[in-house]
């Protein structure tokens, strides 16, 4: 029987790596990306094995449209950025919340069974206890989260009420190749790739001995393929990292091995608003999806950054 996937965002870093490993084991695919941060490049590995729609998830007949005749709906389609969302609470919520709505919308007018959301860990805010578990209480300090948050009750509801399949990753530090390195909002990992390759200091902010829980992409792809087949998730939240920590100072040593660029940090001012510790709790994810990450820091780290050299001139 065909299996035919919809993969919203899928142009982007974390999508376009779905895409790619739906493609490979068999599925039919369809996109819907509107471009906003996602490249077409991102999708030449699967170029003219999948159904590219340029479109967006405001568009709820479209969504139903492309929804149609799917076995499993993975939603990536997000407004990311962070800061962008306190810039324009409203306009992302239409993204970031109605989008989301939409496509649960389209799964349940057009009876897909099974659909896997993006979230985040930015749902725990600044809570300090370590490690997280999808237990303790929310704590949002951003739109972001909140969107987020609403995305995960929508799920849960629709998961009780409509009898669907809808199941949320929450997504801890996800890095590799395709992370675009351009972008004002990078992450730490990106940064320090462009400085290690540019021969430049990185600034660490604060004593560097905050950490965070860093978990490569191909293993963020798996979690959301276990999660589409799982029988038992329906309306649940799994945590997505590793459970492992890596303090910003030992990352930077990383890249200094990886590189052969082994320059002093210099060191900055904390900053405002950051969060000391992240880490995941991985039980739940583990036990009920059976799940763990496959690829190591080590590993990944590498493969990123080979990545990140063969593509730099693209960035500079
Ligand atoms: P990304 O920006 O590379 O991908 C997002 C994709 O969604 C892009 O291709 C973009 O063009 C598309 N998009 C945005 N708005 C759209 C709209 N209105 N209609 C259609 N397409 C739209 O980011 P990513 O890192 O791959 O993030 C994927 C998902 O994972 C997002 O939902 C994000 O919130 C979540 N997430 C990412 C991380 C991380 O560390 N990268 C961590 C937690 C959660
Ligand atoms: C990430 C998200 C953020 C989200 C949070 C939820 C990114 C870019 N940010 O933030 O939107 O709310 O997860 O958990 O993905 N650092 C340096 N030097 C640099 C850059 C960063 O020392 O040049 C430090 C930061 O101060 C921080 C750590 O590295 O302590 C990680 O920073 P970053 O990659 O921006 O991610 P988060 O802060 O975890």
């Amino acid at each position: 029987m065909t299996r035919r996937a919809l993969v919203t965002g899928g142009a982007g870093f974390i999508g376009s790596h779905l895409v790619d490993a739906l493609v490979e084991d068999g599925w039919q695919v369809a996109v819907l990306d509107n471009l906003s941060t996602g490249r077409t490049e991102n999708l030449a590995q699967s170029h003219g094995r999948i159904e590219f729609v340029e479109g967006d998830i405001r568009d709820r007949k479209l969504v139903e449209s492309v929804a149609k005749g799917c076995t499993a709906v993975f939603h990536q389609a997000a407004v990311v950025s962070v800061p962008l969302t306190v810039q324009d609470p409203v306009g992302s919520a239409e993204v970031n919340e109605i989008g989301t709505l939409n496509v649960l919308e389209a799964c349940r007018r057009q009876k897909v069974n099974s659909v896997v959301l993006a979230s985040s860990c930015a749902v725990y805010g600044d809570d300090p206890e370590v490690p997280k578990k999808e237990d303790m209480p929310a704590r949002p300090s951003s739109p972001y989260a909140v969107q987020k948050l609403a995305g995960e009750y929508y799920a849960g509801v629709f998961s009780s009420l409509y009898g669907i399949s809808a199941v949320c990753l929450r997504y801890f530090n996800v890095y590799g190749p395709r992370q675009d390195p351009s972008s004002p909002y990078a992450g730490v990992i990106s940064i320090f790739m462009d400085r290690a390759v540019k021969k430049l200091p990185p600034t660490i902010h604060g004593d560097g001995d905050q950490y965070r829980d860093f978990i490569f992409v191909k293993d963020v792809v798996r979690a959301n393929l276990l999660a589409a087949s799982a029988t038992d998730a329906a309306g649940k939240v799994f945590n997505i990292g590793t459970g492992r920590q890596v303090t910003i100072k030992d990352l930077w040593e990383q890249f200094s091995k990886i590189s052969g660029y082994a320059a002093a940090p210099e060191y900055g001012s904390a900053r405002d608003g950051d969060i000391r510790e992240s880490l995941a709790d991985t039980g739940k994810a583990n036990g009920e999806l059976g799940f763990e990450p496959e690829v190591s820091f080590e590993d990944g780290l590498a493969a990123a950054f080979r990545w990140f050299e063969a593509m730099s001139y693209h960035y500079s």
